[in-house]
C-alpha cells in the first residue's frame, strides 16, 4: 500500500490551522457601505426588494454613519433621492439638494473618522431616470451632461465630501470633474472612478432604492457584459484622465474583469456587490435555501481574493460587526 505523497488536508485539520494559513482575510477597514437618504420622509423608509436596508433621513443616515465609523469601516458611498426631479437633474446640482445636504451631515457627524463618498450622476435627480440629460432624440447626451456633473461635483466637495464617485459612463467624465474641482480649488477631493461600469440586471433592486424614473435601459452607456478587454480601455482612460482609484461594478458576475483589472492597476481597484447580490443572496437565506452568514462572507471573500482592495456592500455594517466579534 502507498501513500498519496501529498496531503493537503493537513493543512485543514482545524480551526486554528485554517485560520493560519487563511490566504485572504477580510478586515472592516477595506468595507465601504452604500447609503441612500430620501428628501422630505420622517421616518427611515424600508425596501421591499433589499430587506435590511433602508432610504434614511438625515438623522438615520447620521446615526448609520457613526456607528460605521465606530466598526472601523472604511467609507461610505451615499445617494439622495429628491423630492422633486426634472429632466436636467436639477436637484442635483443645488447646493440644498438632498444628497448635499446628506454629505455635510456625515460629515458633520464622523468628520474624517470615515472616508464620505458620494454618487456623481443624474439618474436619481432626472424625471427620465437616466444618468445624463437628453438630446431631442431621447439619447443621453454625452457632452451636456459633463458640463453638469462637473457643477455636481463641485457642489458635493464643498458640502464636505472627500471622495467622488462619478458612475454615469459618460466618456470623459473623469477629467471633466478634476477639471471642475481643482479649478473651485477642491484639489484634495479624491475621484473613485466607477471605470468598468457593465449594464446589469442585477441593479433591479437599486432602483426601487432610487424610485428610479427609468424607462429603457442603460446600454448605450453602461459596458455590455459581452466584453472583457474593454474593460482594461475603460480603466487606461480614465486613469489618464485623473481618476485616483478605479471599481469594478457589479461584482460577483464580473470577477474576471476584476481580475484583470487587479493585474493592471497601479491605483487601489474597488468592487461594488451590487443590491442585486444582496438581494438574491438575503431571498435564498430567507427561505432556508443557504447558510445566510456563511454565503455574505463567501461572496465578499471571492471579490477580495479576486483582487479588490475595497469593497462596497450593503452588508458593511453587519459583516465589521462580524469580524470584531469573531477577533
Ligand atoms: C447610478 C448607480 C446605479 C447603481 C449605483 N450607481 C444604478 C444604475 O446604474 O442603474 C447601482 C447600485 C446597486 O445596484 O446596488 N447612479
Amino acid at each position: 500500500m502507498s501513500f498519496p505523497q501529498h496531503r493537503p488536508r493537513r493543512l485543514r485539520t482545524t480551526p486554528a490551522m485554517r485560520r493560519l494559513t487563511a490566504e485572504f482575510r477580510l478586515d472592516p477597514a477595506e468595507l465601504i457601505l452604500p447609503a441612500f437618504v430620501r428628501e422630505g420622509i420622517t421616518e427611515p423608509n424600508p425596501l421591499t426588494s433589499m430587506p435590511g436596508v433602508v432610504q434614511h433621513t438625515l438623522d438615520s443616515l447620521k446615526k448609520a454613519a457613526s456607528e460605521a465609523a465606530e466598526l472601523g469601516i472604511g467609507g461610505i458611498m451615499l445617494f439622495g433621492i429628491p423630492a422633486e426631479r426634472d429632466a436636467v437633474g436639477s436637484a442635483g446640482t443645488d447646493p440644498n439638494g438632498i444628497l448635499n445636504r446628506g454629505i455635510a451631515a456625515v460629515r458633520e457627524e464622523v468628520g474624517d473618522e470615515l472616508v464620505i463618498m458620494s454618487d456623481v450622476c443624474l439618474d436619481e435627480f432626472t424625471d427620465h431616470g437616466h444618468c445624463g440629460v437628453l438630446d431631442e432624440n431621447g439619447v443621453v447626451d454625452n457632452d451636456t451632461t459633463l458640463e453638469i456633473y462637473g457643477r455636481m461635483a463641485v457642489e458635493q466637495a464643498r458640502a464636505g465630501a472627500h471622495v467622488l464617485g462619478p458612475s454615469g459612463m459618460m466618456d470623459g467624465q473623469i477629467a471633466v470633474i478634476r477639471h471642475a474641482l481643482d479649478t473651485a480649488g477642491f484639489t484634495d477631493v479624491s475621484l473613485f472612478a466607477y471605470a468598468a461600469k457593465y449594464a446589469s440586471a442585477f441593479y433591479g433592486p437599486f432602483r426601487e432604492a432610487v424610485d428610479s424614473q427609468l424607462q429603457g435601459d442603460r446600454r448605450t452607456y453602461q459596458m455590455d457584459a459581452s466584453n472583457r478587454r474593454e474593460a482594461l480601455l475603460e480603466v487606461e482612460l480614465d486613469l489618464e484622465e485623473g481618476a485616483d482609484m478605479v471599481m469594478v461594478k457589479p461584482a460577483m458576475s464580473y470577477l474576471d474583469v476584476l481580475a484583470d483589472v487587479a493585474a493592471m492597476s497601479p491605483v487601489p481597484v474597488g468592487a461594488y456587490q451590487i443590491s442585486g447580490e444582496y438581494a438574491m443572496i438575503e431571498a435564498a437565506a430567507a427561505n432556508g435555501w443557504i447558510d445566510r452568514r456563511r454565503a455574505i462572507e463567501e461572496s465578499v471573500l471571492g471579490i477580495k481574493r479576486a483582487g479588490a482592495n475595497m469593497i462596497l456592500t450593503y452588508w458593511a455594517t453587519e459583516l465589521a460587526a462580524w469580524l470584531k466579534e469573531s477577533k
